[in-house]
């Protein structure tokens, strides 16, 4: 059997390796998958309720990383991954999206030569102040394989060079996602893949709402309430903005209550601020994904500079307000429903323009039989 490692640490990866780690467990007896948690997050909200909901095993490894600054995370997590690595010996590394456990997983495997596939390959935001945009780009400039959730991330990498583009950039078809087309197999392969976000939320979807009890138990009204999330460094660590943010939310909420699930980064400066916007915002303790995903769902209106938020948001049709200068998440602006914070007006004109951007919900699906068909043919 073909041992892969999965390197997850965030609570967003947790929700993206569990439609990979269903699919891979198809090819039983050919893959064998082996889950890294490096414990970038580790709270039992933002970590094992994810698994609990998802049905995700306990992971074999958990390398109780925890919180640090940002080089000293990334290195621990590479320290530590490395080890596990050398044990295991897996044909190939799998990471997920742009956080400090992507890079540092990364980083290990590349190093001891085991091929990196990256999935969520190609987003950019072209703004290195960003510590996920490094993690991004550094780690596709490691990777052998990398899987683009949409094309206009496959057009991103061709920009910075890659050049070996299965079926030019167009989402694979599920019949033909092997390698026979591609060329030269020493070169990193681009491919599109869709989104494993998208794949996750339509098997949640359901299930939120017949298991969250969000609404009636918080006495919400269904369309009668905004959610609000802000956890990004730049937002998050910055007193000044955090207030500016908080201030817009309300203001343009124009009398929704908001519900800001919070992050435990951005507890911290909230502290001072919370008893000030109490009239407007509830407070709450990070959410489940089942409730986030009703929460969400049932909102008239979605403030974040969450990257996961925005798209769901898009794909349970609820407009959102992104809380950054830019975003990687292009369509769902292109899409209609989502658009800046900076570029909202008060009587802002959303068009309706909802395409399928991100794939057909099979990305999973894709991504083993691409991965599989690449070990294979690599021990050739
Ligand atoms: C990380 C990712 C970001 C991703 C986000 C999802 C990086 C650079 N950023 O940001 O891309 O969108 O996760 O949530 O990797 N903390 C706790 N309990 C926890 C987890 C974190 O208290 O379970 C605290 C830590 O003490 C730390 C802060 O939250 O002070 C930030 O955590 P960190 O691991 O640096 O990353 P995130 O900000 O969550």
């Amino acid at each position: 059997m073909i041992k892969i490692a999965h390197i997850v640490g965030a609570r967003p990866q947790f929700i993206k390796c569990a439609p990979l780690l269903r699919s891979f467990h198809k090819y039983h007896g050919v893959l064998k998958s082996v889950l890294i948690h490096t414990g970038q997050h580790y709270d039992y909200l933002m970590s094992e309720i994810f698994f609990r909901e998802l049905g995700v095993v306990a992971p074999d490894y958990h390398l109780g990383v925890g919180s640090s600054s940002q080089g000293q995370q990334t290195g621990q997590i590479m320290e530590k991954t490395e080890k596990v690595l050398r044990r295991i010996k897996p044909a190939a590394c799998l990471v997920y999206g742009d956080t400090n456990s992507t890079l540092g997983g990364a980083l290990a495997a590349a190093k001891l030569r085991i091929p990196v596939i990256h999935v969520e390959a190609g987003l950019r935001s072209y703004d290195k102040r960003m510590p996920e945009e490094i993690n991004r780009v550094l780690t596709d400039h490691l990777s052998t394989l990398l899987l683009c959730p949409t094309e206009n991330a496959v057009s991103n990498l061709k920009k910075e060079g890659f050049n070996q583009i299965i079926n030019e950039g167009r989402l694979l078809g599920l019949k033909n996602s092997s390698l026979k087309q591609t060329l030269d197999l020493n070169q990193p392969q681009v491919a599109n893949v869709g989104d494993v976000m998208f794949d996750a939320l339509l098997f949640a979807s359901g299930l939120a709402e017949k298991r969250s009890s969000i609404i009636a138990r918080s006495g919400l009204w269904a369309k009668r309430y905004a959610v609000l999330t802000i956890h990004r460094a730049e937002n998050a660590d910055d007193l000044e903005k955090l207030e500016q943010l908080l201030r817009f939310a309300v203001k343009a909420a124009a009398g929704l209550p908001l519900v800001f699930p919070v992050h435990p980064r951005t507890a911290k400066n909230l502290k001072t601020l919370k008893s000030k916007y109490a009239y407007a915002i509830r407070f709450t303790d990070p959410l489940g994904y089942f409730d986030m995903l009703k929460l969400v769902h049932h909102s008239a209106l979605v403030f974040t500079d969450s990257g996961g938020l925005q798209k769901e948001a898009f794909w349970l049709g609820v407009r959102c307000v992104t809380l950054r200068e830019q975003t990687e998440w292009i369509e769902t602006i292109r899409g209609g429903n989502n658009v800046l914070y900076r570029a909202y007006r008060k009587k802002h004109h959303w068009p309706t323009n909802q395409l399928a951007y991100y794939g057909d919900g099979q990305a999973a699906e894709r991504i083993a039989k691409i991965v599989a068909s690449y070990v294979k043919r690599r021990k050739k």
